[in-house]
């Protein structure tokens, strides 16, 4: 079975003094009992210094939201990967829509700051998601695939293997509105398929497909409960030890 895994995405939130509490309580709140899931924060970059000094010997893992597809040299105001895994970063999320719909991120760039991430020894949360109209237009399944089918032409096989793929449907983002289970679920499935084909049947079964939007304490437990829901990507209720910590025990 995938052991679950539970990632907070602190978006463009926090300050020294803030993170050190929220760590501080779900580093305490974690104890010193194995987690139930494993879990990472994916903090604004300057943090990451943060993040290291506070997390390292925890059983909290770190990373950042985005990453150049660049390895270094004239790209102002870029983060390459080598620098966050010079901060002992685990993970960074590519692909975010709110990158996609802010920073006009395609599929394409998408791809390869996944390859970037990986050639550094990081593992990528790729993330898809479609939007309302999409949705409404019965597009998900087009959508998230072609998401998904960019990236695992970019990569090889072998380097497939070691991304995790978010599904986060756009309109579930900061609203409230989390999809259903059974909604989540026909995703996860749709995805761990394309997933399969790429990779072949056991190396998909191992692979973690999170589910991100609203997820909160009180929907966390039905929503990874499904066969293929392996965890969560949460924005908001990340932000709060408890909500995080009630998240990670309800894995
Ligand atoms: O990446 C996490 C995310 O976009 C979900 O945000 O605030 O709806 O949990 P939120």
């Amino acid at each position: 079975m995938r052991p679950k895994l539970v990632v907070g995405n602190w978006k463009m939130n926090g300050s020294r003094a803030a993170n050190a509490t929220l760590l501080s309580g779900i580093v305490a709140g974690l104890g010193g009992a194995k987690a139930k899931a494993a879990c990472a924060v994916c903090a604004p970059a300057p943090y990451l210094a943060q993040c290291q000094e506070l997390l390292a010997g925890t059983p909290v893992a770190w990373g950042a939201q985005d990453v150049s597809v660049h390895a270094s040299g004239a790209y102002t105001g870029e983060v390459a990967a080598a620098m966050l895994a010079d901060f002992a970063c685990r993970y960074v999320i590519v692909g975010h829509s709110e990158r996609r719909a802010y920073h006009g991120e395609g599929n394409e760039l998408v791809a390869r700051k996944a390859k970037a991430a990986l050639d550094a020894g990081l593992t990528p949360i790729v993330c898809v998601g479609e939007t309302l109209a999409q949705r409404e237009a019965n597009q998900t399944a087009a959508v998230v695939g072609e998401q998904l089918g960019t990236v695992l032409e970019t990569l090889s096989p072998e380097e497939v293997t070691k991304i995790v793929v978010a599904y986060e449907p756009v309109w579930a983002i900061g609203t409230g509105k989390t999809a259903t289970p059974a909604m989540a679920q026909e995703v996860h499935a749709q995805l761990r398929a394309q997933l399969k084909v790429r990779v072949g049947k056991e190396a998909a079964q191992q692979l973690h497909i999170l589910y991100g939007g609203s997820m909160k304490p009180d929907n966390a437990a039905e929503l990874m409960a499904q066969p293929d829901i392996d965890g969560g990507l949460i924005g908001g209720a990340s932000l709060k030890a408890a909500e995080f910590l009630a998240i990670i025990n309800a894995a």
